[in-house]
C-alpha cells in the first residue's frame, strides 16, 4: 500500500489535487487491483465497522454499483439511497437526508446530484457540525466527477505500464476528448488531471458544445496543454488516446446539434477515423453510450481498440483507493 499520508478530508473536485495526491491514488488503486485479482480472497478489512452511505440523487448504473462494490470489498457497511423511494418525495431537504444518515453513523457519504455544488454544501454542513464525516463527489451537475477522471487516469497509465501506473507516463501524450463537452463533468475533471500529468489535451466538438471559455479552465502554467477544435480531424491526428463522451440529451435545454445523424457524420468515432491517430491508439468512453452516435457499435466492442471494460474494472480499484484514503485520513 502507498505510504504517503493522505490529509484531504473530502474529494469534491480535482482543481487543486496535488501531483503527490494523484500518485498516491494511482499506487493505492494498483495495490487494490492486486487484491481484486488475487484468487478467492477479494476482500480486505480496511474499512471494517465504517459506514458508507451511497447517496445518489440522480440515476446511475456503473458509478453507483462501482462504489457499492468498492465499499464491500473494503468490508464497510453500506447504506443505499434512491430518491424515488426516499423521504425526498415527502419534502425532506437534502441536508436533512444527510443529517439522518449522520445520525445513523455514516462515516463516508458518496454523493451524486444533478445540481452542481450539492456535495460541497453537504461537506460544509458536516464540517460545521464537526461530524468527522467525509464526502466523495460522485458527480454534481455540470461541475465535477473526480472518481471518473481518476479511474480514467488509472486506466490510461495502466495501459502504458501495468505494473507501475504513474503520472509521468502521460507526459507529452496526445489525448483527444470528443463530444458533448459543454454538458460533461467527466471532461471538466479530466482536463485537470490530464493536464496536471503533462498530457496534451485536445477537445473537439461542434461550437455549440465547446465554448471558448474552456480554455480558461486551466491555470496559466497548463495553458500550453489544452487545445480546442471545432472539427474532429485535427484532434484525432496522431492522438494516443481518444476519449468519447455521450451526447447528454437530458441536460440539453436547446437544440445544440442539427440531428444525431449529422452529429455522427461529423464527430462520431469510427474505425476509419482512427486511422488518423497513432497506430496504437485506444478508445475510452465513461458510459453510458449512445451506440452508433458518438461511437460505432463495433468499435465499442473491439477488445484491441476499446478500453471501456478496463475503465469499468479500474473503477472498482480506484474507488476502493478513494474510500480507503479518505476513510483512514486523520479527521
Ligand atoms: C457520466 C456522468 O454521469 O457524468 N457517467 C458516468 O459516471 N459513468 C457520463 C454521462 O452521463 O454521460
Amino acid at each position: 500500500m502507498a505510504t504517503t499520508t493522505w490529509t484531504r478530508r473530502h474529494i469534491l473536485s480535482l482543481i487543486d489535487l496535488t501531483l503527490g495526491e494523484y500518485e498516491t491514488v494511482l499506487q493505492t488503486a494498483a495495490s487494490f487491483r492486486e487484491v481484486l485479482s488475487s484468487g478467492r480472497t477479494k476482500k480486505v478489512p480496511a474499512l471494517q465497522g465504517q459506514v458508507v452511505a451511497n447517496m445518489f440523487f440522480e440515476p446511475s448504473t456503473r458509478t453507483r454499483s462501482s462504489f457499492e462494490l468498492a465499499a464491500k470489498r473494503l468490508s464497510a457497511d453500506i447504506l443505499n439511497f434512491s430518491p424515488g423511494t426516499s423521504s425526498l418525495t415527502k419534502g425532506e431537504t437534502i441536508l436533512d437526508t444527510a443529517k439522518t444518515y449522520l445520525a445513523m453513523g455514516a462515516d463516508i457519504m458518496v454523493i451524486r446530484h444533478q445540481q452542481a455544488g450539492v456535495p460541497q454544501a453537504i461537506a460544509t454542513e458536516m464540517d460545521r457540525l464537526n461530524s468527522g464525516v467525509t464526502i466523495l463527489n460522485a458527480g454534481d451537475g455540470l461541475h465535477q466527477h473526480p472518481s471518473q477522471a481518476l479511474l480514467d487516469l488509472f486506466t490510461l497509465t495502466s495501459v502504458l505500464d501495468p505494473d507501475n501506473p504513474r503520472l509521468e507516463l502521460l507526459e507529452g501524450k496526445k489525448i483527444a476528448i470528443v463530444g458533448d463537452i459543454l454538458h460533461s463533468r467527466v471532461a471538466r475533471s479530466n482536463i485537470y488531471s490530464l493536464t496536471a500529468a503533462g498530457a496534451k489535451v485536445h477537445l473537439a466538438a461542434p461550437a455549440t458544445l465547446l465554448p471558448k471559455a474552456f480554455l480558461q479552465m486551466v491555470a496559466q502554467k497548463h495553458q500550453d496543454k489544452l487545445f480546442l477544435h471545432w472539427e474532429l480531424n485535427p484532434a484525432l491526428q496522431d492522438a494516443d488516446f481518444v476519449m468519447t463522451l455521450r451526447l447528454q440529451k437530458e441536460r440539453m435545454t436547446a437544440n445544440f446539434i442539427p440531428s444525431l445523424r449529422e452529429y455522427h457524420q461529423l464527430f462520431g468515432i469510427t474505425r476509419d477515423r482512427l486511422k488518423l491517430c497513432n497506430p496504437n491508439v485506444r478508445v475510452l468512453h465513461p458510459g453510458p453510450t449512445n451506440r452508433g452516435v458518438e461511437i460505432t457499435s463495433d468499435l465499442m466492442d473491439d477488445p484491441h481498440l476499446s478500453l471501456i471494460p478496463n475503465q469499468v474494472a479500474s473503477g472498482v480499484a480506484t474507488r476502493m483507493a478513494l474510500l480507503y484514503l479518505i476513510g483512514i485520513s486523520d479527521r
